[in-house]
């Protein structure tokens, strides 16, 4: 296998289950097919469903691109999350655990990002906020 063209899901407002378990299961079905083991799909998963929802509630909504990426060694997940809502203003303060700009437990970018193993985020006030993490098959 090699890489696949990108999936792109809209994450827009619907009920928190609908939108929750379609997340869930497109990313699911990804990590199966790039072979990552239970644990780490489930990793995936998780992380996945926090951004989701970060770009939801904060993004006002946007969109995830998602496909399976090839290093030539092995196969990952990668999904881009991208909003064009106000953007994070203080991206050190956003990645502090536990901090919060509402009524949050401030512990979805930093769960995340120990989740997978690649995590980049560039937002920008007044633009928005773009959120790529991958997970390889190990
Ligand atoms: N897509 C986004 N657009 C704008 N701001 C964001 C976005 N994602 C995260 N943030 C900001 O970063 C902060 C931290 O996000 P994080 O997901 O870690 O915590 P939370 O969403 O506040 O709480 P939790 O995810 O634990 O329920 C948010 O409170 C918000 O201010
Ligand atoms: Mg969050």
């Amino acid at each position: 296998m090699t890489g696949t063209d990108p999936q792109r899901h809209p994450i827009v407002t619907e009920s928190d289950v609908v939108r929750v378990r379609r997340v869930r299961q497109v990313v699911r079905a990804l990590a199966v097919a790039a072979k990552l083991s239970l644990v780490d799909q489930t990793k995936m998963v998780t992380a996945a469903s926090e951004l989701a929802r970060n770009t939801l509630v904060y993004g006002g909504g946007g969109e995830m691109m998602i496909d399976i990426v090839d290093n030539g060694r092995r196969h990952g997940v990668r999904a881009v999350f991208t909003d064009t809502g106000p953007g994070i203003p203080d991206l050190g303060l956003a990645l502090t655990e536990g901090w919060t700009s509402g009524s949050g437990l401030g512990l979805g970018l930093t769960g995340s990002r120990r989740l997978v193993d690649e995590f980049t985020i560039d937002s920008s006030p007044g633009v928005g906020t773009t959120v790529r993490v991958v997970k390889w098959s190990r």
